[in-house]
């Protein structure tokens, strides 16, 4: 199961190599440099795995299915270089690197977080792919909705809103659920595009497997972002490719701030046997045993 986990993910970063290369020569290299800078500098490549797994499940191969893969990557590294900007949460490290604004200057990174959207978009609408134009269409629409102010963007607008007013258990009794919504929308949304747009783009329609793959996608996502939270607290950042102790600095409303670490693991926990738990209903089209192996060792990850 490492091997093929491995092997997605050599697969993806082939395919994002090549996403730019026509960009090397152009009096505008810079943003290219800048968008590869942040694109191909690891990763764990989770959300075009899961999109590429979801594909397979309804039949479509991984080639057809890279361009929206590689798409998806590409639109969660810009949220990740906007993430990190001073106005944001002010991050110096990344994948292992000094943020792109620590390296090639605001305007840039901000330029280069575009650049990837944009680009993500092109990907979708014209890279070559057998996948339908009816499904092609389906999978970017719930992509674009993901990324969004209902989806990714809501909830980045959210969990900056609460460090802003510094909500703190003490000051006010936090309702787990308003966590979980933050959760749920800035980290929770790409998952699902991933999974739902996965089985859209190869042609799958029966709501019990979208709606299987949507909760699926909720749970994994929420545990994702606690298990994130968790390791801010107790990761290593060599490991982690990126600062910790940075959520206190910046006050975060995090599970782990609210409730404590053990509360959190054990959510995570309770997440991911939910989440796997949503897999059943795939068994019908093939199984999903790899997807169960990741949804577990996620849930165990270190980095
Ligand atoms: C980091 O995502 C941001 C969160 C939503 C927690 P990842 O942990 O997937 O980051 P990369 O892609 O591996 O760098
Ligand atoms: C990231 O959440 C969510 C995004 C939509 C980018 P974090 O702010 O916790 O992610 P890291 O810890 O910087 O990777
Ligand atoms: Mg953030
Ligand atoms: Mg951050
Ligand atoms: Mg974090």
């Amino acid at each position: 199961m490492r091997k093929q986990l491995a092997k997605r993910q050599e697969e993806v970063n082939a395919a994002l190599e090549k996403v730019f290369a026509a960009g090397k020569n152009l009096p505008q290299q810079a943003i290219f440099e800048a968008m590869e800078y942040s694109l191909l500098a690891g990763g764990k490549r989770i959300r075009p795995v899961l999109l590429l797994e979801f594909a397979a499940l309804g039949g479509l191969s991984a080639e057809d299915a890279m361009p929206f893969a590689c798409a998806l990557e590409m639109i969660h590294t810009y949220s990740l270089i906007h993430d990190d900007l001073p106005c944001m949460d002010d991050d110096d490290f990344r994948r292992g690197r000094p943020t792109s604004h620590k390296k090639f200057g605001e305007a840039l990174a901000l330029l280069a977080g575009d650049g990837l959207l944009t680009a993500a978009f092109e990907q979708m609408l014209s890279a070559e792919s057998k996948a339908q134009p009816a499904n092609r269409l389906a999978a970017a629409a719930e992509i674009a909705s993901a990324a969004g102010c209902f989806g990714m963007i809501g909830g980045q607008v959210l969990d900056l809103a609460d460090q802003k007013e510094k909500v703190r258990l003490e000051a006010e009794p936090y309702a787990a659920e308003k966590l979980t919504q933050i959760n749920r929308l800035k980290t929770g949304a790409l998952f699902r595009a991933a999974c739902r747009g996965g089985l859209l783009l190869a042609g799958v329609r029966e709501e019990r497997y979208l709606s299987a793959a949507e909760r699926f996608a909720d749970a994994l996502g929420i545990s994702f972002q606690i298990q994130d939270d968790i390791l801010d607290v107790t990761g290593n950042a060599d490991a982690l490719g990126k600062q910790t102790g940075n959520d206190e600095k910046q006050g975060k409303a995090t599970y782990v701030a609210l409730w404590g670490l053990e509360k959190a693991k054990s959510q995570v926990k309770r997440l991911t046997e939910s989440a796997l738990r949503e897999l059943s209903v795939f068994d019908e089209l093939g199984g999903a045993a790899f997807l169960s192996w990741l949804v577990s060792s996620l849930s165990e990850r270190s980095f």
